[in-house]
């Protein structure tokens, strides 16, 4: 009796996982929902298909970091058109003129998102792009480029295909996005300055300044850009600027974004006010700062990238999409790589819970709620952006977990995933400290949602396929791997 309950159970499990198998990979091909066609041509993938929700503010759209996932599905599922058309459309996009107001903005500047405006009278297929000048809090994606450069990369190295990234076009393009955010300003440190809201968390949540999000995507970005380039007269321009950059950005963040148990009783300790070219207390961290909340979350073992730093400003607080890439570009050494999984193994319920993976923690409360987010109420406490658990950041745990060579780590979240996700209709987030509902104003048939779990999937039962999106240490970054003299004061 027994026996048999456990194979009807296995056969339930197998037909639920070729259903979403099924119905994933196409991504709403045959119903043309999911799938977005401009002109007769695929070119992405809408961000969610709810049928139930009545609002469907732009979620209609394909977002630029949404397809990623969907992007990374196609290419290890062989099929690489949709990408090739994605890349094309949003590079015809950059080049718009792009204007807020008087203002016109940067010209290196990819869309947040767009959308395909289908006219059934004149049977004409066009293009709305959204640049931030919908967006709420008119703010422009930094993200978008980065991501944009980190597919094209993974797009050349899956296919092997190395004719698109050759093109003017493209070259053009990358170079554009470079201009952006290699020019020089008033910067003290290699890191790039944001304003709130400028990438995943679209919303205010007190993460302006050098976020580790942005960071990490742009030392990955700079990475790929480097594979890219030609070795014209201006791509080599800009490699040089390119090696710098990199040399300078990896030793900043190992060195002063980098928390573990030692560095945070350095910080404990620190004395302030140092005025001079040896200060250890470089950015005037004021001890009294740290939360209380960090002393007990801080392991023994482990670490992490803080979510930002600048003067007398450190956000404790721990950000899965930095942190993952930071391990995917080997913006982390070995070590920190391996510290960051240990972190979240030893944290598992605060970070995964019952549903991978906090997109943030810990959710800030009552005033610094009020301060941080504006008292926006689609980010209260363990919800949405501030807290909330986010299905697609598994694809991310799932890449780092085979890149540490800590695939238990992966296997777990993913049957955690596995348990919700169909029954519950894919939805967005969820909301609670462990990630226990759905969340408040969660979309249901969210396509990241279902794009992060296949390529979880996908990579866990091939881990070679981990190549497109990893990159190794570059040998040529090593020396500066290792911790400043500060650290062992
Ligand atoms: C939300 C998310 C953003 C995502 C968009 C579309 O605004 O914060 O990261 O791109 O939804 O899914």
């Amino acid at each position: 009796m027994g026996k048999s309950l456990f194979w009807i159970a296995l056969l339930r499990l197998l037909v639920t996982w070729w259903r979403t198998i099924q119905l994933s990979l196409k991504l709403g091909k045959g119903s043309g929902n999911l799938w977005c066609t401009f002109r007769g041509q695929p070119v992405g993938t809408v961000a969610a298909y709810d049928h139930d929700s009545e609002e469907i503010l732009n979620y209609d759209q394909v977002f630029v970091r949404d397809f990623v996932p969907s992007a990374l599905a196609f290419l290890m599922n062989g099929e690489p058109e949709i990408v090739k058309n994605f890349l094309l459309k949003t590079l015809h996009l950059q080049g718009w003129e792009k204007r807020i107001d008087h203002f016109e903005m940067g010209k290196g500047v990819m869309p947040a998102s767009f959308k395909v405006v289908h006219n059934p009278i004149r049977k004409l297929d066009t293009l709305r792009a959204d640049f931030g000048e919908s967006a709420i809090g008119r703010v422009a994606p930094v993200d978008s480029g980065f991501w944009w450069i980190i597919l094209l990369h993974a797009y050349t190295k899956s296919t092997g295909d190395l004719t698109l990234s050759e093109t003017h076009e493209c070259q053009q393009g990358m170079i554009l996005i470079l201009t952006l955010c290699l020019s020089e300003g008033f910067d003290t440190f290699p890191t790039l300055l944001c304003a709130d809201g400028c990438s995943m968390i679209d919303r205010r949540m007190g993460i302006y300044g050098y976020p580790i999000e942005i960071q990490s995507l742009f030392f990955m970005a700079l990475r790929c850009a480097l594979t890219l380039l030609k070795q014209d007269a201006e791509g080599r321009e800009f490699v040089e600027r390119i090696v710098k950059r990199l040399h300078a950005l990896s030793y900043h963040m190992r060195n002063n974004f980098w928390l573990d148990f030692q560095q945070l009783n350095n910080i404990y300790r620190y004395k302030t006010e140092e005025y001079s070219h040896t200060a250890v207390n470089k950015f005037n961290v004021i001890p009294d700062s740290i939360p209380e909340w960090l002393f007990d979350f801080m392991p023994t073992r482990g670490g992490y990238f803080v979510g930002n730093v600048s003067p007398a400003r450190m956000d404790f607080r721990w950000f899965a999409l930095g942190n993952c890439v930071a391990i995917l570009s080997s913006l982390a050494t070995p070590e920190q790589s391996l510290a960051i999984m240990d972190l979240i193994e030893s944290r598992w319920e605060e970070l995964v819970g019952e549903m991978p993976l906090k997109i943030c923690y810990p959710a800030i409360e009552s005033i610094e709620w009020r301060i941080e987010t504006g008292c926006d109420p689609k980010n209260t406490s363990w919800s949405y952006h501030n807290g909330g658990s986010w299905p697609v950041l598994l694809w991310l745990l799932t890449a780092a977990s085979i890149k540490t060579g800590q695939l238990h780590i992966a296997r777990q979240a993913i049957d955690l995933a596995e348990s919700r996700l169909p029954k519950d209709n894919w939805p967005e987030y969820y909301d609670g400290k462990f990630g226990r509902y759905i969340g408040k104003q969660a979309r249901k048939m969210q396509t990241w949602s279902i794009a992060g779990y296949l390529v979880a999937k996908m990579m866990l039962e091939d881990p070679s396929l981990l190549g497109m999106i990893s990159m190794e240490e570059d040998d040529q970054m090593k020396p500066l791997s290792k911790r400043s003299s500060s650290w062992t004061c």
